[in-house]
Parts: C-alpha cells; structure tokens; sequence
C-alpha cells in the first residue's frame, strides 16, 4: 500500500492568478431590502421555514390559534405522522419531462389539486386577511372556501377578488333563519358551491385558545399591553386598519368558546343536509367525514363532494386518522362523489402521498395560515409556490405524469 502512494500519478490543477472578474461573475447582486421578513421568506425552502418566521412574527395568542389544536394536541399530531409513513409506488424511466399537475374539481380546471380550505378570522393572521389568500389562489387557479366565521362577508370579498372560484363554507345554526340569511348573502355574492362542516356539533377544546383567553376582537388587558410590546408592528397593522370582527356575525363580542356555542348545533343531524339541498341549488361538500358508513350515508343525499377531515385535529383528539381511513372511503363513494382530504398537508408531498391513496385533491389551511402570517399574500404565495414545486418532484421522481397518473399507481402507509 505504501508503496502504491509513490507510483501513483497525481493531478493538479493548472494555477493562475486569482481572477477579481471571475469573482465578481460568482456574486449576486441585489439591491439592499428594508424588509425583515421579506428576504426570510424569499429563501424559505419548505412551509416548517414560514412557520418559524410566522411564530416569530404574531403575538403568541394568535400564533397559538392558528398552530393548536384540540386537548392534548394528539389527533393533529398523528394526523401529520401518518403522512410520514406513507410510501408511494414508484416506477423510473417513465419519461416525466412534461408533467401535467391539473385536475377537474365539480368538472372545472384547477392547476394544482391544492386547495384552499376555509379558515375563520384570517385578519387576525394578517390585517388584509381573506382577500390575500382568495388573491393567490384566483392566480394559481386554485378554489378558495371562505369561512362561515371569516372576517369578510361572502359580497365583502368578491368585492376585492372578484375574479376566481370560491365556495362558502356554512354551519348550519340552531337558528334556521340566520343561517338562511348566510347562504343568500353566498349566494347573491355568486359562490359556486357551499362547504358544510359537520364535524362541530359542539365546538372543540382548544387548551391552548381557553388559556390564552383568545377573543375577537382581542380583549385589552394587562398582559395585551406586554404582547403590544413584544410584536408591536402586528399590532401597529391591527388598529390601523378595519375593525376586527367576523363579518357573518358583527358585533357578537364574546370569547371564542361561547360564541362557538351559539353558532355549531348540537342537534345537527341528516336531515339537515336534505334542508340544506332543498334551499341551496348548487354544488354542496360535505366537511369532517371520520368514517366509511356517515361517507355513505351522505352520499346518498345528492351532494357532490366530502372532504374526509378530522378539523385539522382541533375538534376530536380521540378520531380516526383522516390519511388512514381515505382508501375505505374511496372504495365506498369514490364513484358518486368527489373525495378531498384536509389535516395536516404541509407540503406538496403530503398532497401527493393523500393522491396516491384515492384523494381527488388536498385542502390546505394552518400550512397558507403560516404563509399569511409571515408575510401576508406574498406568504400565502410563497407556500403555493412551495408546495407546487414538492407535488412537481414528487410526481417525477415517482414517475407520475399526470394527477390521474400518481392517483392510479398507489401507495401503502406503513405502521
Ligand atoms: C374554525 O373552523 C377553527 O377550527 O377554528
């Protein structure tokens, strides 16, 4: 071996003087930006990055709604793991040099099965609110679901995005005339179809908003005075621009847990989802699916979509995983109603692993929420584009050319 060192024949490089234009070729110049975040959000490679920023960004009441879920945290947390153990069937020399990520949602073009899943109080996130979500998603081609408890109405919104698909998601109320009173003002806004939760007969127990006292609009006290402190540019934003409020339900001043009480209906039942068919034409998703015999059960009610969803895990902490009971759910109504899945997609490979079980698309919210917080619409964007490019590579790499492509070929999750 020894001797092996002396033989050999070693190669250099050939040495020149340093080139100063060589190294100045290696610099990127860029004008000096006066924003903190903007360049942090710039380089954020995955959506865990824009959470950093966001949790660095908001008050810890806000950023703690958006980042918690119910009790013990525990029905999110394996929602999010049970991504990680998926695997989907792969296959190489397939020739992925044009990938075709669109699909038809209710028969209309998305260019992305990354939808945008309704959220309430999207100004408490960031003070433009609904309309830089609804903004991302109309250029990306997307849907955008506005929430029941959103701080835009359904005409507040479509008067600042005006172009772009948007459904209105609805609780169906213990009073029947006030929640008629929402799906008219859905209706004459133009909303193509309406999002009914029913997975809040009662409104979940979020420890982590009961021990912040979270209230919208947030209550003044003394402990508000040192989170003004601490992120005094949200605040600066908050009392600079419009009033705090949901727009379903102006003036109902009332900490979250109570208002949540008046607003879900423990009563809710079927045959509610036959009212709300009878007096609402267009499409209707059913959200919160937790089991094969309730996706059967509804499907037979005339409705055109489920989004098989554990809340994000911030109702039910002891529920099934919404990842794991989707192939069942495919198998049972797959062929007479669309099937979505939403809890715990914070990449596009998420998105991609829930296609390869069955799912016709994803809906994204805490993920967008992120984005939102750390740096308004550009965030918001900046998750799409993140998310995009993951679902990109993934469909490569597995050798999936198409949405139907990676949908067909499967994938198994582990235990
Ligand atoms: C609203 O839907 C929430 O989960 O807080």
């Amino acid at each position: 071996m020894q001797g092996n060192w002396r033989v050999m024949k070693i190669i250099k490089s050939k040495r020149r003087l340093p080139s100063l234009p060589y190294f100045l070729s290696l610099i990127e110049w860029k004008a000096p930006s006066f924003s903190i975040y903007g360049p942090r959000v710039r380089r954020a490679v995955c959506v865990n990055d824009l959470a950093k920023i966001a949790k660095k960004r908001t008050p810890k009441v806000v950023f703690d709604y958006v980042d918690g879920s119910a009790t013990y945290e525990l029905a999110y947390k394996k929602s999010r793991e049970a991504f990680d153990r998926v695997e989907i069937d792969t296959r190489v020399l397939q020739n992925v040099s044009n990938l075709d990520t669109s699909e038809r949602i209710l028969g209309k073009k998305v260019d992305l099965p990354i939808l945008f899943a309704p959220t309430g109080y999207t100004r408490l996130m960031h003070h433009v609110g609904e309309p830089a979500v609804a903004q991302v998603s109309t250029e990306k081609n997307l849907i955008y679901g506005l929430s029941n408890m959103g701080t835009f109405s359904p005409e507040e919104l479509v008067a600042a995005v005006p172009e772009g698909r948007k459904w209105f998601q609805l609780y169906v109320m213990q009073n029947r005339e006030a929640s008629m009173k929402i799906i008219n003002q859905a209706k004459s806004a133009g909303f193509e179809a309406l999002i009914m939760t029913v997975d809040t007969p009662v409104a979940g127990l979020r420890y982590r908003d009961m021990k912040n006292g979270l209230t919208i609009p947030p209550k003044i006290r003394l402990k508000t005075i040192f989170a003004i402190a601490r992120k005094p540019i949200w605040w600066l934003n908050l009392f600079s621009t419009g009033k705090l409020e949901f727009a379903s339900y102006r003036n109902w001043n009332r900490p979250l847990q109570e208002l949540a009480g008046l607003i879900f209906d423990p009563a809710i039942a079927l045959d509610d989802i036959k009212w709300l068919r009878s007096v609402w034409k267009g499409p209707i998703i059913i959200k919160g699916i937790q089991s094969v015999a309730d996706a059967k059960d509804v499907s037979k009610l005339g409705i055109q979509g489920i989004i098989v969803s554990n809340h994000g895990g911030r109702q039910l902490d002891r529920g099934p995983i919404p990842l794991e009971i989707l192939p069942e759910i495919v198998e049972a109504v797959g062929n007479k109603v669309e099937v979505y899945l939403d809890g715990g997609v914070m990449s596009g490979i998420d998105a991609a692993a829930a296609i390869a079980l069955g799912a016709k698309a994803v809906f994204i919210g805490r993920a967008y929420l992120y984005g939102a917080m750390a740096y308004g619409q550009r965030g918001v964007e900046k998750v799409i584009e993140i998310m995009r490019s993951e679902f990109i590579n993934t469909m490569a790499l597995t050798g999936a050319r198409t949405v139907a492509d990676l949908r067909k070929k499967g994938a198994v999750i582990r235990k």
